[in-house]
């Protein structure tokens, strides 16, 4: 058994091609240590996507989220500046602000009343005379780095040595922005799911190789013998053809082909024609984690829309569902004493050895 973080680290070899490689071992899925190193390494020091932009479109908009532990809010000031906060007082820790989303025109701690303007900065302080060495102007909220890429809202908490442009290169060389620029967003639905994070990742990133036996609905409109994958620097796309199929998917699932695009660590885009759902997985501790689908169609408000998206996200409700039950059983069996490592198919799982590599460079490096 391992007995600290380098000794869990030293046992994957990222330096193995494809066809000798195994698996992170399994005490990567459920080890207190290593989802603490997490938390600092990878969730503290990259580019995530945070949100939706038309969430904070206009001054005084806010919306709160939690990353690996971390309260976050993200707003727009009065000045159309935005803003990523740690929305965790100053004072005692409490959370500042406690709805989802909303507008405001200042964050008031209901603890004790702390209040901050909209760019984090400590205001109103009661009943504080007296007190020895106390700086308002050093207790605002903590800042993060943020940007927009796409609908979505980006943060990043450490010091950020690629820009986010740079971070989303291969979405841009794919022409994602203009895919993605006619859409809308219409709905969002959460999954809680009993596995690590990255388990629920590793599911995605294998090539299209559970789709026929999982998803067999699913399989009769992919053209799996034509699905291939990308891979870029910090990102990934699978790219599947249509092919046909029955009536109820082929009219929700249109187009040339769908495009399920990952970017380290946690955020994913299908893209289909006019249809789009991006997942974001939300880790919770080591065995649980929590995915959030976003829905943007072309069209939201006409009759035949909403028949039509409410149809579409039924058919990605059933995947997710099928998704979710694999994962829960994968997770199981991590912690087996039976299990440490597996293999990859060459064929089809690159893209999950190029998630695991990316991964033990963010944790042996510390920055990503
Ligand atoms: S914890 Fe916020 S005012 Fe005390
Ligand atoms: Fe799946």
């Amino acid at each position: 058994m391992a007995h600290s973080l380098n000794d869990l680290l030293a046992r994957f070899d990222d330096t193995a091609p494809l066809e000798r490689a195994r698996t992170i071992p399994a005490a990567w899925y459920h080890d207190p240590l290593l989802y603490e190193a997490e938390r600092e390494r990878v969730f503290g020091n990259c580019w995530l996507a945070a949100g939706r932009v038309d969430q904070v479109a206009a001054p005084g908009q806010f919306f709160t989220c939690e990353i690996a532990g971390e309260p976050l809010v993200i707003l727009r000031d009065t000045h159309g500046v935005l803003h990523a906060l740690h929305n965790v007082c100053r004072h005692r820790a409490a959370r500042v602000v406690c709805e989802a989303e909303g507008t405001c025109t200042k964050l008031r701690c209901r603890y004790h009343g702390w209040t901050y303007d909209l760019s984090g900065q400590l205001r109103g302080v009661p009943e504080f005379d007296g007190v020895a060495d106390f700086r308002r102007e050093d207790h605002g909220l903590r800042p993060l780095a943020v940007a927009e890429w796409g609908p979505f809202v980006w943060v990043h908490s450490g010091p950020a040595h690629l820009t986010l442009d740079r971070w989303v290169a291969l979405f841009s060389q794919h022409g994602f922005e203009a895919k993605m620029a006619s859409l809308r967003f219409a709905r969002r639905l959460e999954y809680r799911v009993a596995c690590n994070w990255k388990v629920y990742v590793d599911n995605y990133l294998d090539g299209g190789y559970h789709i026929n036996t999982i998803h067999p609905g699913l399989a009769g409109i992919i053209d799996y013998t034509k699905y291939h994958t990308i891979l870029g620097d910090q990102a990934s796309i699978q790219v599947s053809p249509l092919s046909g199929g029955p009536e109820e998917l082929t009219a929700v699932r249109q187009g040339q082909a769908a495009y399920y695009a990952w970017i380290f660590p946690n955020f994913m885009i299908n893209l289909y024609d006019k249809v789009m759902d991006t997942n974001t997985v939300l880790p919770e501790g080591p065995d649980a984690c929590r995915v959030i689908f976003d829905f943007y169609f072309a069209d939201i408000d006409s009759d035949e829309a909403k028949a039509f998206l409410e149809r579409s996200i039924a058919v990605s409700h059933e995947i997710q569902l099928e998704d979710g039950e694999i994962c829960e059983d994968v997770q199981r069996g991590l912690k087996s004493r039976s299990f440490d490592t597996g293999r990859f198919s060459v064929k089809r799982e690159g893209p999950g050895y190029h998630f695991h590599r990316l991964l033990a460079q963010a944790l042996r490096e510390g920055r990503a």
